[in-house]
């Protein structure tokens, strides 16, 4: 089977998750969410005790990361050492810490090589993250960008969050976002902003049905 992929980045709240997996489902491919690789990378160094801006320690905790990436009746779940966090990787002190943690050069380097072992399995992957269209896959057959204004992606990221049953206030999770995406976009290793090739496409104003329908198009052209 030709390997078809489809790259899609863009910061939190764009429903970037969400889409990537339903779209994996209609396109019949695999989904890699990898920001869960960096989500479970932080959390192996908070719970060592390591400062996550503490580069070289960092670098030093997660170079044998014990991570594995399994499903189970069809959902994706991240394992650490055998023991599921999916859920833990959420969690607050994970977000507040994971953009330290993925600017390590180090950490990238290793993730990185896994998730392209991941995506040349063959067939239609859908890989999910922040430089995939400009780093991870850069001749990827698909490149998508999604945005949409802080506002809207603050807002949706409250609703998600109680809807999984943690705490948010908008307030706060709006100015969370905004530090995310600054310190996401201003690192010096692979910082997140579109490729030169990818489609943007601004969510703000669109439900995730038109987006998705969109990205389906923008898959079928390729097969
Ligand atoms: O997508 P998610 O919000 O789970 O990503 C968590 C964090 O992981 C991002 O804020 C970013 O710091 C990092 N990340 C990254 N490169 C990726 C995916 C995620 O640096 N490809």
């Amino acid at each position: 089977r030709p390997n078809r992929r489809i790259a899609i980045d863009g910061p939190a709240g764009t429903g970037k998750s969400t889409l990537a997996r339903t779209l994996a489902g209609r396109v019949g491919g695999a989904y890699l969410d990898t920001g869960a690789m960096y989500r479970a990378a932080t959390l192996h160094v908070l719970r060592a005790g390591i400062d996550p801006e503490d580069g070289d320690a960092v670098s030093a905790a997660t170079a044998d990361l014990p991570l594995e990436i399994g499903t189970d009746a069809g959902a994706e779940r991240i394992l650490l050492a055998s023991e599921d966090v999916s859920e833990e990787i959420r969690t607050a002190p994970v977000t507040a810490n994971v953009s330290a943690v993925s600017a390590v050069a180090q950490v990238r380097e290793n993730l990185v090589r896994l998730q392209r072992r991941l995506a040349a399995g063959g067939g239609t992957v859908v890989l999910e993250g922040r430089d995939i269209g400009t780093v991870v896959l850069p001749d990827a057959e698909v490149k998508i960008y999604l945005t949409a204004s802080p506002e809207v992606r603050a807002r949706r990221r409250t609703d998600q969050d109680r809807a999984a049953g943690r705490a948010a206030e908008y307030e706060e999770v709006l100015a969370a976002v905004i530090e995310r995406d600054r310190k996401d976009s201003t690192r010096a290793a692979s910082p997140l902003r579109p490729a030169a090739d990818a489609v943007v496409i601004d969510t703000s104003d669109l439900t995730l049905e038109e987006v998705l329908d969109r990205l389906v198009a923008l898959a079928e052209e390729t097969e």
